[in-house]
């Protein structure tokens, strides 16, 4: 069986974080180890997504260019990938010419073909910048949820990808001041063409993950919309038609293309250039794409409709194991806040793979997850040391001092037999659990095997028995080194370098398969030197870790206020200033919902004799029938706004927290019209 493996392409423009790790490459990377020691035929692709627009913001923030930008990016996210054992065959980047040139191919079958059309719509428009705004260069409140600096295309509180003129209270990120709407062209990617197709090939998908196929299932059901697949930006894959000056293809669109051209890089470094047909030209080709959950609808619906719009024949995903966030220390990870841990630090400070240990002991495969730096101690010195390196230390030692390290292969009593047959049970149960993504529960079978054997030896006392009965010590090693020998072939895949030491020290061969793992595992044998497999980690160690943590994001959120005062800390006013606003007292006379928004309410209050109308954007946390009749508080003297073809006059008070909003209503009731001060 041929395998196309991929980690989704991280974006140039910000280092790995453990989260990061977690999620698409650690899984991945595993899974690839396991089926190569399954003897298949692997490539494992990667590289690093240079287009889009967070990359042009931070070069043009730092007054260089994206090319800049993406190069030192790439090297140094090469270099944290490497530091935690994670090999691709291939680590490519986007902003390659041949990559350039595969995406412009993939636009023009899709053009040709009538599936991208082109229309006229509506951006945003900075007039102090002279120049569209797309996406990301804009922030404002979340149109599906009410949550504060949603970014133009996709919010990170509720996921929801919506329309980017949608965005309530739009900013351009450049200068702040607030967008116009504007006319420009785009291409439109018409999914809904692939329906049929899609929902075809999906019904075959029931081996997928439940958060996955749920997903699909709710998009297919809400019905496919096209979507803009060009931007108004001059970093990207330029738009390849007569009349697109100024225009690319949105990354989206040429991120996954990624894929193909890292591996024709690959096959042509190896100086065999069409090898990468053997892989992608097969529909029988596995081709498994790991992921964020963030990222499935991109590589479980556009990007399969864009492969099927192809006139080469690809192979379509074969399973897309999307895995959940990890959280550090209790918080959702925020790389704006500084609150991660940084692969390419931490790997400076501890052993790569007790950090791979610990991500696969956490992996966030159906829920999310947490990574404590005092649990990530737990696990490196209860699993690794006390219970893994414990077995290997003693009967090493143990064989040392009493046998010149010779184990030599004997006949096993019943009890010995019993107990190799039970593991092997086990083995069956971590080899399947390889193939179906499950990580988090492999290490914890591993460590049971590891817990068996040492019970084993407490129960054969060898200390005691050396004195009477050499014969039946022996035994005992020889099944303690079989144990060894098993786990140093299941734990490879996630610990490949502490495995081959394992291996080399109790003289185990080089290359093994994963079936080595089963029966009698080692022959006889003379240990090499031996020396601990694990080292413990101090306290003091980790409570530096937490320390570091913690500073570094107080450092953080101090330049954030310098930044961007937040709403807690603006600079002082005077009454006068305060007098000038005309808060009354207000009752709700009509409520109704703005149709095509979903968040947005027109309201008709009632302010002592004075009727008003105005658009509020509180739909999410409230209906328009239990707002009927209440009383609420309102700034009435606030310039007038025109919102949806409404003049919204006036704003009505409200706390927000955490996407929530709760109106403010008079604690003991009140007349409408009365002043608030
Ligand atoms: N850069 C994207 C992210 O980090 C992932 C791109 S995956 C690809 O969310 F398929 F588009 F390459
Ligand atoms: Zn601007």
């Amino acid at each position: 069986m041929k395998y196309i493996v991929t980690s989704a392409l991280p974006y140039a423009n910000g280092m790995l974080h453990v989260g990061h790790v977690a999620g698409a490459y650690l899984p991945a990377d595993i899974f690839v180890r396991f089926l190569r020691l399954k003897g298949e035929d692997v490539v494992y692709i990667c590289g690093t997504d240079e287009h889009g627009t967070p990359i042009s913001i931070s070069a043009d923030k730092e007054g260089i260019s994206p090319n800049d930008v993406v190069d030192r990016y790439h090297a140094s996210i090469k270099e944290a990938f490497d530091g935690v054992g994670i090999e691709f065959d291939s680590f490519s980047g986007t902003a390659r010419p041949p990559h350039h040139k595969l995406a412009q191919e993939f636009f023009l079958s899709l053009y040709e073909k009538k599936h991208i059309q082109s229309k006229s719509t509506q951006q945003f428009y900075c007039e102090h910048d002279k120049r569209y705004l797309p996406d990301r260069y804009v922030e404002g409140i979340c149109p599906r949820c009410g949550a504060t600096n949603a970014s133009g295309d996709q919010c990170d509180k509720c996921g929801q990808i919506y329309d980017t003129i949608t965005l309530v209270t739009p900013k351009c990120k450049i200068c702040g001041n607030e967008p116009i709407i504007r006319d420009t062209v785009h291409w439109f990617l018409h999914l809904d063409s692939f329906r049929e197709k899609i929902r075809d090939w999906l019904s075959t998908k029931e081996y997928w993950k439940e958060n996955v196929r749920n997903f699909m299932l709710g998009l297919l059901e809400q019905g496919l919309i096209e979507r803009s697949i060009t931007r108004d930006l001059s970093w990207g894959v330029p738009v390849p038609l007569p009349d697109a000056e100024g225009k690319v293809l949105y990354v989206w669109f040429d991120a996954p293309i990624g894929y193909i051209s890292s591996t024709i890089e690959w096959a042509a470094e190896r100086g065999t250039p069409d090898l990468w047909k053997d892989y992608w030209l097969d529909p029988s080709t596995r081709l498994i794409h790991f992921i964020g959950k963030d990222n499935i609808i991109f590589h479980a619906l556009i990007w399969p409709a864009m492969l099927m719009g192809q006139d080469q024949r690809y192979c379509l995903p074969y399973d897309i194991p999307a895995n959940e966030f990890m959280n550090l220390e209790g918080q959702k990870i925020s790389t704006s806040r500084n609150w991660a841990i940084w692969v390419d630090e931490f790997v400076k400070e501890f052993d790569g793979e007790y950090l791979r240990y610990y991500l696969a002991v956490n992996a966030p495969e159906k829920q999310d997850s947490d990574f404590s730096l005092n649990d990530f101690q737990l696990k490196i010195n209860g699993d690794l040391n006390n219970t893994l390196g414990n077995l290997a230390n003693r009967v090493f030692a143990f064989t040392h001092k009493n046998f010149q390290g010779n184990i030599v292969h004997c006949a096993l009593d019943e009890a010995s037999q019993q107990l190799l047959t039970d593991i092997d049970k086990l083995i069956e149960e971590i080899e399947n659990g390889y193939a179906d993504y499950q990580v988090k529960k492999n290490t914890r079978l591993i460590m049971d095997i590891a817990r068996l054997g040492n019970k084993y030896f407490d129960e054969r006392k060898p200390w005691m028995v050396i004195k009477e009965d050499k014969e039946a010590v022996n035994e005992t090693l020889f099944v303690c080194y079989n144990i060894l020998a098993k786990i140093s072939v299941c734990l490879t895949p996630i610990l490949p370098k502490h495995c081959r030491v394992l291996r080399q020290m109790m003289n185990l061969p080089e290359s093994f398969s994963f079936g080595d793992a089963y029966g009698i595992a080692a022959n006889c044998t003379v240990l090499n030197e031996t020396r601990p497999l694990f080292s413990k980690l101090e306290d003091a160690t980790i409570e530096a870790q937490i320390l570091k943590l913690k500073q570094s994001q107080a450092v953080s959120n101090e330049q954030q206020s310098d930044n961007l005062p937040p709403e807690a800390s603006k600079a002082t006013i005077t009454y006068d200033d305060f007098a000038k606003l005309d808060i009354r007292l207000a009752k709700v006379i009509s409520a109704e919902r703005i149709p095509k928004t979903e968040n947005l309410l027109k309201l008709q209050v009632e302010i002592g004799d004075l009727k008003r109308e105005l658009v509020a954007g509180i739909a999410q946390n409230y209906s328009p029938e239990e707002l009927l009749g209440k009383t609420i508080v309102m700034l009435v003297n606030l310039e007038p706004k025109t919102i949806r073809g409404i003049t919204s006059q006036g704003m009505i008070l409200a706390s927000h927290s955490d996407g929530k909003i709760n109106l403010i209503v008079p604690d003991k009731g009140g007349v409408s019209g009365s002043t608030v001060k």
